[in-house]
């Protein structure tokens, strides 16, 4: 009889660790310049232990080459209309410069904006599509401001306009070290042991000027998608007042969060990270 429970028992844990696994979104997860998708494998990880199977962490074609914004943009798309047209709903997850290509990723896809279908649905628009866009999640993310997309003529070259940290080349190429006070130990990983910073730090290849420096088309978060901004409290590199000046935009809706982390909290604070993403992907709505 103990054995018939016990048996019922597991498989009933085991149907209900499938089902959920079946319903998880998909999540796409995009580093931010220098950085290999790696940064985001513990996040994977926590993840994973939460029955997330699809999670698609992109290797940006412009880290370590001189390759642009396009193909960056390319590499989150294919991946994201291949889950969308399987009907798979998807977060999108930007850090940092990932910010915008996520951003420039979901242009024209306004009908798949889960933030959309009640107020459309009412109207009684066409059926929507089964794949729909749970929300795009801004870790320090570092956009394009609404007033770039409208007067593009009016946007000031990125090399007028970059923190000091920012160190240019001739040849098109963008490292992190322009500012000696300011290494990559901290300005991104200041929140990590020594040894850790250090072993980051050795990872980190050179960017594209193309990719960081090129126009973006579609800003998505005056309304268009749910979009979440997460201040990193110890970042370096998008402190809050310089992420402030992207999230109090007129027209601007962001949801907002805090992490006590630094520019990469992938790293630093991975549970809670993936905290944030299963918020999104669940549907949990946040009041501020
Ligand atoms: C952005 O657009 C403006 C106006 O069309 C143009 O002058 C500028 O060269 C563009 N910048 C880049 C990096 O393509």
């Amino acid at each position: 009889m103990l054995l018939k429970w016990g048996i019922t028992f597991l498989f009933t844990v085991l149907a209900t660790a499938y089902a959920a696994s079946e319903n998880r979104a998909s999540v796409i997860l995009v580093p931010g310049l220098y950085h290999e998708p790696t940064a985001f494998n513990k996040v994977v990880g926590v993840l994973g232990k939460s029955h997330y199977k699809r999670i698609f962490p992109i290797n940006l074609p412009s880290v370590g080459s001189l390759k642009g914004r396009k193909d960056d943009v390319a590499a989150v798309r294919t991946v994201l209309i291949k889950e969308l047209e399987e009907g798979r709903d998807v977060v999108l997850v930007g850090n940092s410069y990932g910010g915008t290509v996520i951003s420039d990723a979901v242009e024209g896809l306004k009908k798949h904006s889960k933030a959309l279908s009640r107020s459309e649905s009412i109207a009684g628009r066409s059926p929507r599509p089964r794949g729909q866009i749970l929300g795009l999640i801004y870790l320090s993310g570092f956009l394009p401001y609404i007033q770039d997309v409208l007067h593009p003529e009016l946007k000031p070259d990125i090399r007028s306009t970059a923190p000091a940290y920012m160190r240019f080349t001739d040849d098109g190429k963008i490292y992190p070290d322009g500012d000696p006070n300011n290494p990559p130990q901290l300005l991104f990983y200041n929140d990590l042991s020594e040894k850790e910073a250090n072993f980051w730090t050795r990872k980190l290849h050179f960017s594209s000027v193309d990719s960081a420096a090129a126009n973006s088309t579609y800003i998505p978060y005056t309304g268009d998608f749910r979009c979440l901004y997460v201040i990193g409290k110890k970042d370096n590199a998008v402190p809050e007042a310089f992420a402030r000046t992207w999230i109090e935009q007129e027209g601007a809706k962001f949801e907002v969060d805090y992490l006590d982390a630094g520019h990469i909290p992938m790293l630093g604070q991975p549970e809670k990270v993936a905290r944030i993403i299963r918020g999104v992907a669940e549907g949990k709505e946040r009041r501020y």
